[in-house]
Order: structure tokens, then C-alpha cells, then sequence
């Protein structure tokens, strides 16, 4: 028996996803985020799962496009973040990537390269987000120089992020998208705003190019709404299983800390998953877990390779059986509903030690 800990992907789960974001943004482009390893999900797989369905893929750095590319996908991939030196335009041009300019900098890394194709460029403006992005009154200027570059297509896409769009009613979202809206009013190319929680709470932000993340895979975009909610279902269910079973006295200790003491005799389940394959150490006591289809809890620390379960709502559960974590029966929304994380940070840290099988679509 190999020690279990696997994340089972669902090929159809992600299709239907993606009909969920069409339904709500109908006949927009739309650029399926896909950085950071699908959120987790493994890039290349999700990618080519995804590319037939989807009119771009984002991604973070040159080399999650590369390794896009090297697995023969064709269309079109966007570096979201731009450029981190000059020699990536090279290459971005040479292997058709759009990039996205949000500093001076990246300008100035423009002037004096012979590129051998026609880049096509998005300039990013920071409307509110105070991250990345030129200011609203610098983007003239960026877009003048843009547009007086020989190796820049024409016409160039105007983008911006949204930092609280999960919550529709939070007053930076009109902020905003008046900023936004405002320089898109006279702007040629293409604008593109909305990410997942925009595209399904407020679609006076869709404009022409769409940008889901999270959606894709399954999770609500907006705090405190279900992913059920939006009708999207979990791509990923990380399940392990039982490895030993034991009845406790009471008063007897659980895991590292000794944090958990049994109030009474008690079956405690130890499950063959812990904070070294992503399963977080920060997850607390009393976190869901199914087992057999019922719905148990977790007791004490996450050790590195193990956790350990209340068995008290479980009493016919034996070593072997099928314990999920998070997704099909359990959404990753129930794990993270009482600590301070958020679903992207659960799905991004599952290790490749974890086991990942895609079902057939
Ligand atoms: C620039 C940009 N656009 C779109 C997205 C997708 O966001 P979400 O996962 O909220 O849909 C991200 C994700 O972080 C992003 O950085």
C-alpha cells in the first residue's frame, strides 16, 4: 500500500468551470489565468486541458511560458508581470508571448533592441491597488512610447487589477473602475479589468478581455458566497488515507505540543498527509476532514507527514479508508472558514510529493 496522499484533478470539473465564466461574460476573450502551476493544479496539464476552451494564458515569468511552449501549446501567452530584463523581450517576441509594460524601466529596456517580431503589448495602470502599473497620468507617456516603437503591435491593451473585487460592495471597486473607465473611454486597443470575482458580481467591468483565476478552479471568487453559489465545482480533491487507527483513554494527549487532550475514550485516526506535502501546519484543530462520505475533524498539530483525526462520528472507519481534505463532498471554502487563509495559498502549497492524477474528460 503506497502512502496515499494524492490530489485527484477533474478534466470535467475544469470544462464546466470554464462554461460557468462564458455563461457570465458571454463572447469576451478571455486570458485563463494559469501562474503560479495553475494555482497549483500543475501548469502543463491544466494548460492543455484548457487551451481548445480559452484565447490566452496568463502567466507570471518566461519560464512558466517556456514550459508552456515546450508542451506544444499554441495560443497565445501572456506575461502578466512583463519582462524582469531586457534580454526576455527577445525571447518573448521570438516565441509570440504578450507582454504586459507597468514600468518605466521595462520602457527604457525597449530603446536600442532589434527584435525580430512585433511584440504585442498591454500597458498595466495602477487604479487603486498600489501595486504594480504606471499612474493614470503617466500612461500617456507610456503609450506614446509604445506606440512610436517599430517592434510594438498596434493597437496596444489597456489593463488593470482590482484589489477588492471578492467584495462587490467594498467603495475602492467604483474608485476604480471610474479611474479605469475614464482612459478607456478614447483608448484603441484593448481593455481588460475583470478577474474572477468582477466577472461574476459586476460585469459593468468586463470591457473586452476577461482574466479568471481562481474561478477556473473551482473556488468562490467572492467572500463569504460558496462556489456552489456561482455553480462552479472543486478541479482539485486532495484525499489520503487512514494509517492507523486507535482507541485513546481519556486525558491521553494528540501530536506535537500535546495541544489536544481526549475528553473521553475516543477513536483517534492518524491519515498519511501533512505540512510537508501542503497540507498546512497553520490549519487548526477542530478543521474538517471526510471520511467515508462523513464529516469528521482534525485534532492536535499537523505534524510533517501525518495529522490526526477525531474518529467519533466515524465508528466503523479502518486503516485504508479514503480521507478527503478539501474538495468533491468538502469545499476548500469550509477548510479556510475559520483561519486566516485563503483557498489560493491551500491550493498553491499542495507539494509534488502529493500524488496528481487528472480524471478522463
Ligand atoms: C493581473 C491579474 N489578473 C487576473 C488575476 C486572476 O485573479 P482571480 O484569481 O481573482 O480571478 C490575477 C491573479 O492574481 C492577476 O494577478
Amino acid at each position: 500500500m503506497s502512502r496515499g496522499a494524492i490530489a485527484i484533478l477533474s478534466s470535467e470539473n475544469l470544462l464546466h468551470n470554464v462554461q460557468q465564466v462564458k455563461a457570465a461574460a458571454p463572447s469576451k476573450p478571455m486570458i485563463a489565468m494559469v501562474k503560479a502551476n495553475a494555482f497549483g493544479h500543475g501548469i502543463r496539464s491544466t494548460s492543455l486541458r484548457l487551451e481548445k476552451y480559452v484565447d490566452n494564458l496568463g502567466v507570471a515569468s518566461i519560464e512558466e511560458a517556456l514550459a508552456l511552449r515546450k508542451v506544444g501549446i499554441k495560443k497565445p501567452i501572456t506575461l502578466i508581470e512583463g519582462v524582469f530584463e531586457p534580454d526576455e523581450l527577445l525571447v518573448a517576441a521570438c516565441q509570440q508571448f504578450h507582454v504586459v509594460f507597468h514600468d518605466m524601466m521595462q520602457l527604457e529596456w525597449l530603446k536600442g533592441l532589434h527584435l525580430p517580431l512585433p511584440l504585442t503589448a498591454w500597458i498595466k495602470v495602477d487604479t487603486g491597488m498600489g501595486r504594480l502599473g504606471f499612474t493614470i497620468d503617466d500612461a500617456p507617456h507610456a503609450l506614446r512610447v509604445l506606440k512610436e516603437s517599430k517592434f510594438i503591435q498596434q493597437p496596444i491593451g489597456l489593463m488593470s487589477h482590482l484589489s477588492c473585487a471578492d467584495e462587490p460592495n467594498h467603495p475602492l471597486n467604483a474608485v476604480q473602475l471610474d479611474a479605469f473607465s475614464k482612459l478607456a473611454k478614447d483608448w484603441q486597443g484593448p481593455k481588460s479589468l475583470s478577474n474572477s470575482a468582477a466577472i461574476f458580481s459586476m460585469p459593468q467591468t468586463h470591457f473586452d478581455v476577461i482574466r479568471p483565476g481562481i474561478c477556473l478552479y473551482g473556488i468562490s471568487p467572492v467572500q463569504h458566497k460558496k462556489a456552489s453559489d456561482f455553480n462552479l465545482k472543486p478541479v482539485m480533491t486532495l484525499q489520503t488515507r487512514l494509517i492507523s487507527v486507535r482507541k485513546r483513554e481519556a486525558d491521553s494527549f494528540v501530536g506535537y505540543g500535546g495541544t489536544y487532550k481526549c475528553a473521553e475514550p475516543m477513536n483517534i485516526g492518524v491519515i498519511a498527509i501533512g505540512y510537508g506535502d501542503g497540507y498546512l501546519r497553520s490549519l487548526p484543530s477542530h478543521t474538517p476532514v471526510l471520511v467515508n462520505d462523513k464529516k469528521c475533524h482534525l485534532v492536535g498539530r499537523i505534524s510533517m507527514d501525518m495529522a490526526a483525526i477525531d474518529l467519533r462520528g466515524c465508528d466503523n472507519a479502518k486503516v485504508g479508508d479514503p480521507v478527503i481534505l478539501w474538495g468533491e463532498g468538502l469545499p476548500i471554502e469550509e477548510i479556510i472558514a475559520n483561519s486566516p487563509m485563503i483557498a489560493n495559498e491551500m491550493l498553491t502549497s499542495v507539494q509534488s510529493r502529493v500524488k496528481f492524477h487528472w480524471t478522463l474528460s
